[in-house]
């Protein structure tokens, strides 16, 4: 069987109930599965739920289910939100499923018996909410770094050697620059594994819920092992013969949390110690945020899909367009490299701005005119060829934009074409046209249905209904073809249109009340400016000798016995060095690494806590003392100076 596209999003936790966050990465990954479908590719698309793990278990306790029912609801739950998104998944996996169950334990077994497992004594700190190992050193007043409660565990289990890559990986991410994506997350993975990779304690001891480790039924298989595996499972391995059709995944989807750690790092090591080929991409985007706060049900901001699908119902849409909607301010708000305000209000400005105003108005105002001037008939003349260069400029960002799983760039192409249209209507003005008599008017209107007729297709992997929509007012079939797009020949001169109906009403805005600006959650409180004291005036050549630099943090952690300080690893361009901050209260350590700052780079090396600090951090105080991180407004090359 000739391979397939495959395509999977991480599987998700049981443990609470979709929200808009979940639905980003799968929707992300259908439309790029329908974008390689219209491009003549046979594609597979995997979605699904991890079930394994103690924190499942102990939900489906507090719920108090029994364990099996527990899973079996909630997964439901993710099943209907996709369908629910119009998500064309292939295969939805539960780790739960036999065929999980048996290729995980034919992997540990493979990996036991070639060398890289082995049985040894843990004795540590477990954070069940991240389901992590976590350091001595990462623990601070009873708390993981991501602020989790910690257990203390001491038990004998199974170890992966995952030390023992560490060479390997790092060659094969210099040997395939398209492996992790995008760059920068590429360079903390890197940074991480030269660190220095330890083994991984890859069982735990059984709690009557998991995967038994084989020929060891007291310890089950420590959840993110097993959920690894999702990916191969789903291909048929190890027993179908088919599964080489699928395997190696083309790309890996998820958000930047469980990059590093795990899908870029312990999972292509299993890899190959088993001896298999490594996906094509792993690809890691950024969170999507609600104030400062990661969207997470624990935090109470959460948005359902659904409310998102209803609000545009309520609005005036079709159920299918609202759909459509929800899937285009998904796909629109990708947070790529940095993370994403979203909320109900950003999605209705976008909304308005991109589907109301510039493709609604660009279809309504082409459809009307060709009746009003065309007697509803696409007329004789020739589409302009300014017209049919920026659809093909379009197309080709579309195309870019995919190949560098810039989804939410891809998605602007066609509003692109909307835009450029609204403004050849302007300019050409076909009423003046027509009252002069023009003989242009045939060729202008026969170029906005052809504009129209390019910006349907290509919006056809995001918003499918609304493709369709567009296409029945125009009487159109779809074009089923890549090829086809921007081929003039596709609007026939003579061909007969429908009405104009609007696709997209527009919506009012309600404004959402904004949650205080802090990275670990406060009370929300109106913020006053705090008092700058009285400033001295200073020359400009003294202000020169402060050496200001943009760095990244690519290490963060607490410092031990102090509640205010972490330590941070800084890349500044191409010097690596270590900063101590006094803003532990403000950020969670994980939080912080990856982000960008502004730091003093030529202080005078200082000792705090017994830590040396080779520069400061940049940061403001609101009114309670708590700092607020200078952070530039986009991505600046690394070691930049600040002026
Ligand atoms: N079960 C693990 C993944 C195992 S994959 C082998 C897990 N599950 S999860 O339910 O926590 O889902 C995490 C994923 O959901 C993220 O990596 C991301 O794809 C998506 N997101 C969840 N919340 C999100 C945001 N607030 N913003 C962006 N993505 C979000 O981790």
């Amino acid at each position: 069987m000739p391979k397939r596209r495959y395509l999977t999003t991480p599987i998700y936790y049981v443990n609470a109930v979709p929200h808009c966050g979940h639905a980003l990465t799968t929707v992300v990954a259908d439309v790029e599965k329908r974008y390689w479908q219209l491009r003549g590719e046979d594609v597979w698309l995997l979605t699904g739920t991890d079930e394994n793990g103690l924190k499942i278990l102990e939900a489906a306790q507090t719920a108090g289910e029994a364990p099996q029912a527990f899973v079996d609801r909630i997964s439901q739950t993710f099943v209907r939100a996709f369908d629910g998104l119009d998500v064309g998944y292939d295969d939805f996996i539960r780790t739960t499923e036999e065929r999980h169950a048996k290729a995980s334990q034919h992997l540990f077994q493979l990996l036991r018996d070639a060398g890289h497992i082995y049985l040894d004594k843990y004795e540590g700190w477990y954070d069940v909410s991240a389901e992590t190992f976590v350091k001595e050193s990462e623990v601070v007043d009873g708390k993981s770094p991501d602020g989790n409660e910690v257990r203390r565990v001491s038990e004998e289990n199974w170890f992966f050697r995952l030390s023992a890559f560490q060479d390997r990986l790092l060659a094969h991410y210099e040997a395939n620059p398209d492996f992790l994506m995008p760059d920068g997350r590429a360079s903390e993975v890197v940074s991480f594994v030269k660190q220095g990779l330890r083994d991984v304690c890859i069982s735990r001891s059984n709690p009557g819920w998991g995967i038994p480790v084989p020929g060891d039924p007291e310890r089950v298989i420590y959840v993110w092992f097993d959920a690894l595996v999702n990916y191969l499972a789903a291909t048929g391995w190890p027993d179908d013969a088919g599964w080489e059709s699928l395997w190696p995944a083309d790309v890996h989807w998820m958000a930047k949390e469980i990059f590093t750690r795990f899908h870029a790092t312990l999972w292509p090591a299993m890899l190959m110690g088993a001896g298999l080929p490594l996906p094509k991409t792993v690809i890691a985007h950024g969170w999507f945020v609600f104030g400062d706060s990661k969207m997470s049900k624990s935090l109470g901001n959460v948005v359902a899909p659904q409310d998102l699908v209803d609000a545009y119902v309520a609005a005036g849409c079709t159920r299918e367009v609202a759909v459509d909607v929800a899937r285009y301010a998904l796909a629109r708000f990708l947070p790529y490299e940095n993370d994403t305000n979203f909320s109900m209000e950003a999605v209705a400005r976008t909304y308005n701005a991109d589907l109301a105003n510039d493709l609604g108005n660009a279809l309504n105002r082409s459809l009307s005119m060709a009746h009003k001037f065309c007697d509803g008939v696409v007329p004789e003349g020739q589409v302009e060829d300014e017209i049919v260069a920026s659809v093909m400029a379009a197309k080709r960002s579309f195309e870019a934009a995919m190949a560098a799983h810039r989804v939410h760039k891809a998605v602007e192409a066609p509003i692109e074409i909307a835009r450029v249209l609204n403004k050849y209507i302007d300019t050409r003005a076909p009423w003046t046209l027509a009252k002069a008599g023009s003989p242009e008017l045939g060729s202008v209107v026969r170029t906005m249905i052809f504009a129209v007729r390019c910006a349907a297709a290509l919006i056809r992997p995001v918003c499918p209904a609304a493709a369709t929509a567009m296409e029945a007012q125009l009487r159109l079939p779809a074009l089923s073809r890549w090829e086809e797009i921007g081929d003039v020949a596709t609007v026939p001169a003579g061909h007969a249109l429908g009405e104009a109906v609007p696709v997209f009403p527009r919506v009012e805005i309600e404004a959402q009340p904004a949650q205080a600006a802090s990275e670990k959650p406060r009370p929300a409180k109106q913020a006053s400016a705090p008092k700058a004291g009285p400033v001295e005036q200073l020359e400009f050549a003294d202000f020169a000798k402060v050496a200001l630099r943009v760095a990244r943090i690519i290490e963060a952690e607490s410092i031990q016995g102090s509640e205010k300080l972490v330590r941070l690893e800084v890349t500044v361009g191409e010097e690596q060095r270590q900063i101590v901050a006094g803003i532990a209260k403000a950020y969670n350590p994980e939080d912080l690494i990856g982000r960008q700052v502004v730091i003093v780079a030529n202080l005078k090396p200082a000792r705090l806590m017994g830590t040396e600090s080779q520069g400061m951090l940049l940061a403001a105080d609101d009114e309670d003392g708590t700092p607020i991180l200078l952070q530039p407004h986009r991505e600046a090359p690394d070691g930049t100076s600040v002026h």
